[in-house]
């Protein structure tokens, strides 16, 4: 699949699972079975972490809800600018919720401090972010976030959800991609 366009794989399908099931048991525990503000609500951000949140929902042991949002940075097609815009915005009024986003990759970290300051806005219980993959950039923005896959180099990655010029989310894995792809 897709030629030489994959430089290395960086994480495993495998790996990719085994962390998904550890971080779903570490999630759990914080939002007890039966609580009033109701099912847990995982907020997925479009298109990246589609996959995350399907195989990371269907691993969590206690029940869920699902809802999408999609944001779009201003910026160049590998990095951003802090400029949100919100493309699909919640069907479902999130105040008193306990609320989960549900990311794929945190790079600067301008895209999930837009969206946390927006989503606190409407007053929900509580809420947190699950991000599969970080870079080190985003150690320098102060976004709290609770939970982190795997801290990977500065690299662009695909796979897994992640694309390039919405190409490769359908790799089962995590890769970096030859540099010619896009020179
Ligand atoms: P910031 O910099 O705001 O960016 O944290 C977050 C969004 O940028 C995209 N992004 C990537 N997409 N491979 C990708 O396919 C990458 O290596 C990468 N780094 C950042 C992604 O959409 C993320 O939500
Ligand atoms: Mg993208």
């Amino acid at each position: 699949m897709y030629g030489d366009d994959i430089a290395s794989v960086l994480i495993t399908e495998d790996e990719i699972k085994a962390k998904i099931e550890e971080l779903a048991e570490l999630v759990a525990k914080r939002y007890p079975p039966d609580s009033p503000e109701g099912d847990l609500l995982l907020i997925c951000v479009l298109k990246g972490a589609i996959f995350f949140v399907t195989d990371f929902a269907r691993a969590l042991p206690i029940p869920t809800q699902l809802e999408f949002m999609a944001v779009s940075s201003y910026g160049s097609s590998t990095s951003s600018s802090g400029v949100v815009r919100i493309m699909k915005d919640l069907d479902k009024d999130i105040a008193g919720r306990n609320v989960l986003i549900v990311e794929d990759i945190i790079d600067s970290g301008l895209t999930l401090s837009w969206l946390k300051r927006n989503l606190a806005t409407r007053n929900p219980a509580s809420l947190e972010v699950v991000t599969l993959l970080r870079k080190p950039d985003a150690l320098r923005t102060p976004v709290d976030v609770a939970h982190v896959g795997f801290d990977i180099p500065n690299e662009f990655v695909v796979g897994y959800g992640l694309d390039y010029a919405e190409r490769y989310r359908d790799l089962p894995y995590i890769g970096t991609l030859n540099p010619a792809v896009y020179s």
